[in-house]
């Protein structure tokens, strides 16, 4: 009898911490060698961002792929550069949006994050899909398109005389804050995936939001902060992805990678690969 209750007793040990296990670790299905790195603005923490230096560096350091920030120059031109003036990123001042595609490329995009970069320029949207087309993925989000109105048919049309715009293994997506924009882009050009970008927001985001998402979007992205299993299930259980953004330490890239998320935007991409 004493035996029986012995045997019980381990047996019942054994469940519950086999029980425990489990759910202490509720990242056992996360499969973290899937997860794409995504280099933010390029390499952007070792060289500058949305410059083909920084771009070279993404491919040097084996990203998937690289982000960038897309605008249009006062003659209509796509740019690549994040802030909507060129103030913090080169010596120039002023909008882009009031600058001519002659007077931003004429500016050093470089010398404010290291005198070895000197001279980068800002590059036309243009120039980075030739230079880098079939040699990795691209993250293209239209940043602040209201004020550029058309810039979705734009980007569009870049893409499709490139013959980039089919679908290609998900190696150009295009995403932006503004979801309407989103919309647009995917109504011109549905065969391209597309993605939202979501803020952080202490409420997280509702099941209807998501499933609005879903109807003209492949990506949900959201800031890393907002990351954990259950948002992860909920966005793949709707069919879609989720890129989260931005690491810039070691234990975000751990924590990002245990939760299953299938990208991670980074300005490090080695803080991700050395993880996988
Ligand atoms: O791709 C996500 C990330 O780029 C969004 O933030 O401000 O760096 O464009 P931001
Ligand atoms: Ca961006």
């Amino acid at each position: 009898m004493l035996k029986k209750l012995i045997t019980i007793g381990l047996f019942g040990v054994f469940v519950v911490s086999m029980f425990i296990y489990s759910g202490g670790n509720n990242f056992a299905s996360a499969d973290s060698n899937k997860t794409l790195t995504i280099a933010h603005r390029g390499a952007s923490g070792y060289a500058p961002e949305n410059t083909m230096a920084a771009f070279e560096k993404a491919v040097d350091m084996k990203s998937d792929l690289f982000e960038l920030d897309v605008q249009m120059s006062k003659d209509g031109e796509l740019v690549v550069i994040h802030d909507t003036s060129v103030d913090r990123t080169t010596n120039g001042s002023g909008m882009v949006k009031d600058l001519t595609l002659d007077e931003l490329q004429s500016l050093d995009a470089g010398s404010w994050f290291g005198e070895e970069f000197a001279g980068e320029p800002i590059p036309t949207l243009g120039e980075v899909l030739d230079e880098y087309r079939g040699k990795t993925g691209i993250l293209i989000e239209l940043k602040s398109p209201s004020l550029y109105p058309g810039i979705e048919e734009k980007v569009a049309e870049e893409l499709r005389e490139r013959n980039m715009d089919k679908p290609n293994n998900n190696k150009i997506i295009v995403q932006s804050f503004d979801h309407e924009s989103v919309q647009t882009f995917n109504s011109i050009l549905p065969s391209v995936p597309t993605g939202v970008l979501v803020g952080y927001s202490s409420t997280g985001i509702s099941d209807e939001a998501l499933n609005e998402f879903a109807t003209y979007a492949e990506y949900v992205n959201p800031s890393k902060s907002m990351i954990n299993v259950n948002l992860v299930d909920r966005i793949h259980e709707l069919g879609m992805e989720t890129h989260p953004w931005t690491v810039r330490d070691l234990e975000s890239a751990e924590s990002l990678l245990n939760a299953g998320v299938d990208g991670i935007i980074t300005d490090y991409p080695d803080y991700v690969n050395d993880r996988k």
